[in-house]
């Protein structure tokens, strides 16, 4: 478990697949996401095996809230890309529960992520990808301390136009120094 002021994050399990293809199939949920077709279950199993292969590094997390003494499921958030040589990766991110949006969950679990990539795994350099559309992530982001690289022109087509993603990256030393500034850790 990893724990932070109102959240935590926990292993996921078999058990929680529905909620993820609940989540998954929501169009506005996915508006943020490079996902553009209908899950199913059986698509969700092969997915959660396919990850069991993985180094645990890469193991998406779930991100709970507490309600009246229990855990509520509400997201995920995990690493991709893992570079160990150059201590780099890339970090994705879902509150899949639509109702639990602009609760400051996300970007709480966000700091406490950081907080393990560079303390725990000794990363040097988180990255993601945002796209242009989605105004709520880039805000989040921004405010928590990642900074525009550049951009991937017309990289992807939904809802039949092309939009721009944004790469972003956040430094140990930014974080860090955002750190001694404010105290952005949870
Ligand atoms: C993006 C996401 C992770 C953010 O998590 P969240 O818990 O909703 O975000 P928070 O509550 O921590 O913060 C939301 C912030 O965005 C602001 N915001 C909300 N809508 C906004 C908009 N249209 N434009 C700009 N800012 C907006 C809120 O005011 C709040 O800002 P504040 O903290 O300065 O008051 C979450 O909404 C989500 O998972 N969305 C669907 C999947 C997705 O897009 N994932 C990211 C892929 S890159």
């Amino acid at each position: 478990m990893i724990s932070g002021n109102r959240i935590r994050l926990r292993a996921i399990e078999r058990e929680d697949l529905a909620l993820f293809v609940t989540w998954l199939n929501d169009p506005q949920v996915l508006e943020g996401l490079s996902l553009y077709f209908p899950l199913s279950n059986h698509v969700e199993e092969r997915w959660f095996e396919n990850m069991m292969q993985k180094p645990a590094e890469e193991h998406p997390l779930m991100i709970e809230v507490k309600e009246d003494n229990n855990w509520v499921s509400i997201g995920d958030i995990g690493l991709m890309n893992l570079d160990w040589r150059n201590r780099s990766a890339e970090l994705g991110i879902q509150i899949g529960d639509k109702n639990y949006w602009d609760h400051g969950y996300g970007s709480e679990a966000i700091k406490l992520f950081l907080r393990h990539s560079f303390e725990t795994l000794n990363l040097n350099r988180v990255t993601l990808r945002v796209f242009e559309t989605n105004l709520r992530a880039r805000h989040v982001y921004q405010k928590i301390g990642f900074v525009q690289e550049g951009v991937l022109r017309k990289a992807f087509y939904q809802q039949g136009r092309y939009i721009d993603e944004i790469v972003m990256s956040v430094l140990k030393s930014e974080w860090d120094h955002a750190n001694e500034e404010s105290g952005i850790i949870p």
